[in-house]
């Protein structure tokens, strides 16, 4: 990788831990795009729900076939299947729990790199997931690895689903973020795990707002930005 792939900033860590406002915020100070590595595992989720397919082997020759677009307007992720915008369809709790599913067969993860590559390719970019820094941007400049209580980060996710219409119990919310985190970190291929070099922040007893300030300092010092 050349130096442009040096200016990018990873953050990755487990469901609810705020990466995905953060990345956002730090993308929008510094002027730089933000990538949810997220939402494409959920975009081949939900085309394997549109097309009834839940076996290994159709999802891999799915995801191998799949036209995924991926465009940040308004701090909101859009995704697109071809010409259908999937947008709000990725963000169910189903499809939450389906996409960590689909996303621990290394054929998909393999068939979803060049894409995520190809939106770092120029640099300039903060994005989040599970294995940013570990795996697919393994020589960004800056990596974070976000985390925090899992009570804590069931009420943000709560509260999250809630401003996005949809009401959700709470212990609920809780089960399925630990159930998800567990198939998150324990899956064979690119694991969520601390990448080498990485800041780490547990978020617990902090406000989103002081993370931020945390990161663009960091960015500060690393880039000069
Ligand atoms: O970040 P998220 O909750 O939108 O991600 C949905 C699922 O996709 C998550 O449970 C695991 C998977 N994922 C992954 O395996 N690797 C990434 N880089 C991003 C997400």
């Amino acid at each position: 990788m050349d130096e442009t792939n040096r200016l990018i900033i990873t953050i990755d860590g487990p469901a609810g831990s705020g990466k995905s406002t953060l990345s956002k915020n730090v993308a929008q100070a510094l002027g730089w795009r933000y990538l949810d590595t997220g939402a494409i595992y959920r975009a081949v989720a939900v085309a394997a729900e549109l097309m009834d397919v839940s076996e290994p082997e159709q999802v891999v020759a799915l995801a191998k076939t799949l036209d995924i677009k991926i465009e940040t307007c308004d701090n909101l992720s859009r995704v697109w299947l071809g010409d259908r915008e999937v947008t709000s369809l990725i963000r169910s709790p189903s499809i939450s729990q389906f996409s960590s599913v689909v996303s621990s067969y290394p054929q998909v993860r393999e068939a979803l790199m060049w894409l995520q590559r190809q939106q770092g390719a120029n640099g300039r970019l903060v994005t989040e997931g599970r294995d940013m820094g570990s795996v697919v941007f393994p020589m960004a400049g800056l990596k974070f690895f976000l985390t925090a209580d899992p009570q804590i980060r069931a009420e943000r996710r709560r509260l999250q689903l809630l401003r996005e219409g949809r009401a959700e119990d709470l212990s609920e919310v809780l089960r399925l973020i630990i159930e998800r985190d567990k198939a998150d970190s324990t899956r064979e291929i690119a694991p969520l795990s601390i990448p080498k070099g990485a800041v780490v922040i547990d978020s617990t007893a902090m406000s989103l707002f002081e993370v931020e300030t945390i990161m663009l300092g960091e960015a500060r010092k690393v880039f000069g930005v």
